[in-house]
């Protein structure tokens, strides 16, 4: 079966419709791991958020442009804060579904943060339910994955304490000069990518460049017109 977890809105929770589990060999193992995805536009992060989602029956994507079709999702209503309060409608939202969803009841193991800079931004506090994710002190059995498109734009918590990098084409200079500083010559081995392919960066911060992510047609979803 290929549904979906989906927020009725006033009441949260994870709903266990399985959905088929495809390991995918080309991944490291990100089980209570942190990650950050990067890249510009179309440069292929969703594809590679589908991977990862897949690879583990208990994913829950935070799905800001409701384009995750068949995947375990909550499809986010309030889509741009407009400050870093708690009480702003978009942070609160956050707050609420993660606290709700993958925090309380225990059964998420992946959860995955589309547009995380709009939520994390760089030089703003971290949203507190993104801090208890971002912590292994604080919570357990619990991958965290967030997807930005420029490292310069996103907390830099969410990118030093990321045990894994996948960082796609990103041609800006002010990312080039970050990521080599991330890594020597990591900015040098992302401004050259051939499309779809990316650089995994290791928790020792050795990296490596990885071909397209493999994904069947069927898995390529297109955005859902009705949200
Ligand atoms: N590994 C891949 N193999 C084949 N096609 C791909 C691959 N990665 C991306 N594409 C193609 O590029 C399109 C855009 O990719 P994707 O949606 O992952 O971009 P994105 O980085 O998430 O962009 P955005 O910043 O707009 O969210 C996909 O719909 C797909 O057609
Ligand atoms: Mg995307």
């Amino acid at each position: 079966m290929n549904t979906q977890v989906i927020d009725a809105s006033n009441q949260l929770k994870f709903e266990d419709h399985p959905v088929q589990v495809e390991k995918n060999t080309q991944l490291p193992d990100l089980s209570n791991k942190r990650g950050v995805v990067l890249g510009i536009q179309g440069s292929g992060k969703s594809v590679i958020v589908k991977a990862i989602a897949r690879s583990e029956r208990y994913h829950f994507i935070y799905d800001v442009h409701h384009e995750h079709v068949g995947m375990n999702r909550y499809l986010v209503g309030n889509k741009r804060p407009e400050s870093y309060k708690p009480n702003d409608p978009a942070i609160a939202e956050l707050n609420r579904v993660v606290n709700q969803v993958v925090l309380d009841v225990g059964r998420v193991r992946m959860f995955i943060l589309e547009e995380a800079n709009r939520y994390c931004p760089s030089k703003r506090p971290l949203p507190s339910s993104i801090l208890v994710l971002n912590d292994d002190q604080r919570h357990e059995r619990v991958g965290f994955i967030s997807v930005a498109r420029r490292p310069t734009q996103l907390n830099s918590d969410l990118v030093e304490l990321a045990h894994f990098l996948f960082i796609f084409r990103l041609p800006g200079k002010n990312d080039y000069i970050y990521l080599n500083e991330v890594a020597e010559g990591l900015g040098d081995a992302v401004r050259s990518l051939e499309q779809y392919h990316y650089v995994q960066v290791e928790p020792d911060r050795t990296y490596k460049i990885k071909p397209p992510v493999k994904l069947s047609d069927h898995q390529v979803g297109k955005p859902e017109t009705m949200a």
